[in-house]
């Protein structure tokens, strides 16, 4: 294995914006990932995992490591009644493998629909969307160990699944190398219909008992009318999805996070624990930001306000500037600290 050197990261990335990796390879398959970890660790370089990019900020210093494109394909399924397990290379892309399940009549993904990215990294961040998330299917993933150096095998316990969380995020961020994830799917299961968007809009095309393909497609329908769907001629397309993630707080701290804004209404989601989800694109627009406006080369999207969209010409700095900003004006406002959502690298 010999990596490629200085390697601009930009266009790896769906935001678009960053410098470059020291050192770069593409590993197709698991030998060539631990043949990466050996070099890497033999040169006291730091070792640094790309998927899709989606979900990435990368400085405009770049990474002064090594950087692994995993890349390793494969589905595989093994009938277990009315289940259906299936096991799949972090390197397949997420939304074909959505696709497949929902032609098969395999629920569980269906509400997944339309995101993009690749397998792996969708345990990272408990990927979620339109009342699903990975951790609902997920049941075990192997990984390679880049402490010990071997490949193991993590239960969906191990991997301390939580809102837009994960050990792989926030618990030892950087120590696990995903190669492949097994779901548990529910063979003729019925679609997942828990987010009032979707459920209206199949309600006003008149789809009492959608299918999983009807739920699919509402959910690509509604992500796009949000530009949340990779579209390279959309004005919105250069984004990593959602910046920040949406604040959990408690009952209290919601009412009076309402109170400050002096709304009769606020978006709030009760969550099982007792707490409350806010909507942070809401937060963001009350707290004097609107849709489209823009700051130099970034902006916000037009069409959803939790977006942050580099245009011809920004630097990594520029978004991060701007996101910072948005994180005082919201602070300042409410009182309330937004957590971003994308991994950052060199920042
Ligand atoms: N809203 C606004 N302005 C906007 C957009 C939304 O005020 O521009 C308010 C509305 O009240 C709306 C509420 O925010 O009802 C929620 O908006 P939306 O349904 O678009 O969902 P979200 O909470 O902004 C989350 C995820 C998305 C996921 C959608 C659908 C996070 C951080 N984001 O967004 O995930 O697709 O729900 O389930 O949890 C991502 O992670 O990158 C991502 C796109």
């Amino acid at each position: 294995m010999i990596p490629d050197e200085h390697v601009l990261l930009a266009p790896y990335c769906t935001l678009g914006v960053g410098g470059s990796a020291r050192f770069f390879v593409d590993a197709e398959d698991e030998a060539t990932v631990t043949d990466a970890w050996t070099w890497a660790r033999s040169r006291g370089v730091a070792l640094s995992v790309l998927g899709g990019g989606s979900n990435l900020v990368v400085g405009d210093a770049g990474v002064d490591g090594l950087v692994v494109r995993v890349g390793v394909r494969g589905i595989e399924t093994a009938d277990k009644g009315h289940e259906v397990v299936v096991s799949v290379g972090a390197g397949e892309p997420w939304d074909p493998l959505v696709a497949v399940t929902v032609e098969c009549g395999w629920a569980g993904l269906e509400c997944l629909s339309g995101i993009p990215g690749l397998v792996g990294a969708t345990p990272i961040q408990n990927v979620g969307a339109y009342g699903q998330e990975v951790a609902e299917t997920l049941v075990t993933l192997r990984a390679l160990d880049t402490r010990s150096g071997r490949v193991v095998r993590l239960t969906h316990t191990d991997c301390r699944f939580a809102y837009r969380d994960s050990l792989f995020k926030s618990g030892e961020p950087g120590r696990f190398i995903v190669l492949d994830v097994t779901y548990r799917l529910r063979r003729g299961g019925e679609p997942t219909l828990r987010y009032a968007e979707v459920a209206q809009h199949l309600g006003a095309r008149g789809v009492g008992r959608p299918s999983l393909a009807e739920v699919r497609a509402s959910v690509i329908t509604i992500r796009r009318s949000k530009s949340m769907v990779i579209d390279p001629g959309d004005e919105n397309a250069r984004s990593c999805g959602s910046f920040f993630t949406n604040p959990i707080v408690s009952v209290a701290e919601a009412d009076r996070v309402q109170a400050v804004t002096g709304e009769p209404v606020m978006p709030r989601y009760p969550q099982a624990d007792g707490r409350v989800k806010l909507a942070a694109a809401w937060l963001i627009e009350h707290a004097g930001f609107s849709k489209g406006q823009r700051d130099g080369a970034v902006g916000l999207s037009t069409r959803h306000a939790l977006a942050v969209v580099a245009h011809a010409g920004a630097t990594a700095s520029d978004v991060l500037a701007f996101a910072r900003r948005i994180q005082h004006d919201v602070e300042a406002r409410f009182g309330v600290r937004l957590t971003p959502e994308p991994v950052f690298w060199g920042v």
